[in-house]
């Protein structure tokens, strides 16, 4: 971007600093930069709003809003506005504060020189534009990542219906018991995305094992677990953002160590997990499947999990569920 492209609205309600921003940059600024003035946050809000700026130069203290408030309010407006923070001189800590709530920097008011400003202008401007980038390349990468996923839910559906509906159930009510916990977005969606794909190793475990009435032993028994480390192979060669061919590895995992295929006990089994491996006792006993006519119904999955609630189950995942029962009146049907 050349300077001539470059619109910044200082927003200082005293003349004389107002004054000396001016002069500094009209006299040393290579190319100058075009400054706008005005001296209360809601006026520079509305001349923001109103045309394009590169940047801002904040002063904290105006005649309508004082503070670290005035830049919070502003980039509840406009969050992708690179914002500089005009401080009192050596008053660091604010200045630290203002970078932390979002400013790209801070000038402290008895330092300034047209050096310090324009090379904060700039640096503003070029940090931003790179997180721009960076952004739109994190966009395009959940992008591919999604188109990964329902790939394989597509392919799973095809094999094997039945488990492809499974996983679906599994990752909704997983999802929602990460969201009772307070799960933020971000985390939620891994747990998700780990749901979705949690048995598709089940493709490599011949199809009269899967669907054989009663219980399994020996090689039969051996050959079912398998999926799991068959889940794990596939996924783990694909660059999720998270962790969830390990997540996968571990949803049949107990926190008592009961569970395989490595026994894992207590902490060492993934938060993420634990709530895979609760949706999945769930939804395993709330639903018909082929190889076991007789369903135990959900009464009887909330007895299980609530029987083993910080034995075999995360104590905190088995509360976030039962909740989603009892109080929501969640159903999987
Ligand atoms: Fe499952
Ligand atoms: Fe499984």
């Amino acid at each position: 971007m050349s300077n001539e492209n470059i619109k910044v609205l200082v927003i200082e309600d005293n003349p004389a600093d107002a004054h000396l921003i001016g002069e500094m940059m009209e006299e040393y600024a290579p190319g100058g930069l075009d400054l706008k003035y005005t001296d209360t946050l809601s006026a520079g809000m509305e001349m923001l709003s109103q045309s394009g700026f590169s940047a801002v130069l904040l002063d904290l203290g105006l005649p309508d809003s004082k503070g670290l408030g005035t830049l919070t309010k502003m980039l509840a407006k406009f969050p992708g506005l690179p914002v500089i923070v005009l401080t009192g001189l050596a008053d660091d800590s604010t200045g630290i504060e203002a970078v932390k709530c979002g400013a790209q920097d801070y000038i402290a008011k008895g330092q300034i020189n047209w050096r310090s400003i324009y090379s904060a202008i700039r640096y503003a401007i070029e940090r931003k534009e790179m997180a721009i980038h960076l952004q739109k390349s994190l966009d395009q990468q959940r992008t591919i990542v999604k188109g990964a996923v329902e790939a394989l839910v597509g392919m799973i559906e095809m094999r094997d219906p039945p488990n492809a509906e499974h996983q679906k159930r599994v990752a909704h009510l997983a999802a929602l018991i990460a969201e009772r916990m307070g799960y933020p977005q971000d985390r939620v969606e891994f747990v998700r995305t780990a749901a979705l794909l949690h048995d598709l190793g089940k493709s490599a475990v011949p199809t009269e094992i899967l669907n054989k009435p009663g219980k399994l032993e020996g090689l039969e028994l051996s050959l079912q677990q398998a999926h799991v480390q068959a889940s794990y192979d596939v996924l783990k060669g694909i660059e999720f953002p998270w962790p969830v061919a390990e997540v996968v590895l571990q949803h049949h995992e107990r926190i008592d160590g009961s569970g395989y295929p490595q026994g894992l006990d207590g902490d060492r089994i993934l938060q993420e997990a634990k709530i895979l491996i609760v949706a999945e006792v769930m939804d395993g006993m709330c639903t018909y499947r082929a190889w076991r006519p007789d369903t135990p119904g959900c009464g009887k999955a909330l007895e299980e999990i609530s029987e083993g609630r910080g034995k075999l189950y995360d104590a905190a995942v088995v509360d976030a569920c039962m909740s989603l029962f009892t109080e929501k009146e969640y159903k999987l049907e």
